[in-house]
């Protein structure tokens, strides 16, 4: 039987938007760089389409991947969104291939969400996170302008990325901050911190770079010890590690192939022992 993203348990976002903790990520759906048309369109439409089938009903996207063509694709192949709540992003400019520029000043702010709602074809965003804070603007102003969209019915909730502590305080003054979404993972955890606080206010944390396990999924490495007892791969270690670290984690792996999206649902299944948690823990330490 094919394991399903439910085995990963659910999480509501805001106390009222319920989705299977093991999400997927969109970005890596586009061309090389996070730019132009991915080199498989067809096998792309193909991910999209088995994620409903696979019980994953959280995508996170955001403008910036292509730019544009991330969400478009989305609207193709899942459009009218039966089983799926579809995250996505503003704030983030593209320049070229791995160029990418804060803009949050609020008028392009709004021009972002605008155009989100226009590409995926909703009437409003389940979950707009800001991508960043735009060090170049007033961040009051930024906030305030997200506070407005979710007035004004534009958006259901709001989420930061890539941020503080300190940032996510100041943005509750503000609006209800209901997820935060930081690199993450085996071998970074320099978001711990703000793994913690989420923890502790309820807060969905969503960590990026998920599958990433470097050294440690080398052979000898404990990603790969822990992976062949059970005949598993470091990256689904690494993904059922996540999920048991924190209730509040939404881990959201992407992937271009409907193979490898398969093998990434199935670490939702993945147990792992007591002892295996402290070590993998005590390998980043
Ligand atoms: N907020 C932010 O600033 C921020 C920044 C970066 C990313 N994100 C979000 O986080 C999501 C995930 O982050 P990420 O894409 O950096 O990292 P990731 O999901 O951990 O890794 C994706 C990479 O791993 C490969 N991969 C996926 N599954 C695999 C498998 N089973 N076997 C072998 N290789 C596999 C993918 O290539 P293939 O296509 O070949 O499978 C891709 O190169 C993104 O999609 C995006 O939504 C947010």
């Amino acid at each position: 039987m094919t394991t399903t993203a439910s085995a990963s348990g659910t999480f509501k976002i805001g106390g009222d938007l319920e989705v299977t903790r093991l999400g997927f990520g969109a970005m890596r759906i586009v061309g090389p760089g996070r730019w132009g048309e991915p080199r498989d369109r067809d096998e792309v439409l193909r991910v999209l389409r088995r994620l409903p089938e696979l019980g994953v009903d959280f995508i996170d996207t955001a403008d910036s991947y292509g730019p544009f063509v991330s969400e478009d694709l989305i609207a193709e192949a899942l459009r009218p969104y039966e089983r799926v709540v579809v995250a996505t992003k503003g704030g983030f400019t593209r320049q070229g291939p791995n160029v990418w520029t804060e803009v949050g000043r609020p008028a392009y702010l709004r021009q972002c969400v605008q155009m989100s709602l226009r590409r995926l074809g909703v009437e409003r965003i389940d979950l707009y996170q800001l991508h960043r804070i735009d060090p170049l603007e007033d961040r009051g102003a930024q906030f305030a302008e997200l506070k407005a969209f979710q007035d004004e019915g534009l958006v259901r909730h709001l989420g930061l990325s890539e941020v503080t502590v300190e940032e996510i305080e100041a943005a509750r003054e503000v609006f209800e901050v209901t997820t935060v979404q930081n690199r993450f993972n085996l071998v970074d955890r320099s978001a711990q911190d703000v793994l913690d606080y989420c923890e502790r206010e309820g807060i969905g944390f969503i960590p990026w770079f998920p599958l990433a396990s470097g050294a440690l999924a080398a052979p000898g490495g404990v990603a790969a010890e822990v992976a062949a007892a059970h005949a598993a791969t470091p990256g689904q270690v690494a993904l059922a590690w996540l999920l048991q670290r924190s209730p509040v984690m939404l881990p959201i792996p992407g992937t271009s192939s409907v193979a490898h999206l398969e093998e990434n649902v199935a670490a939702a299944a993945l147990t792992l022992s007591d002892a295996e948690m402290a070590q993998l823990e005590a390998a980043a330490a």
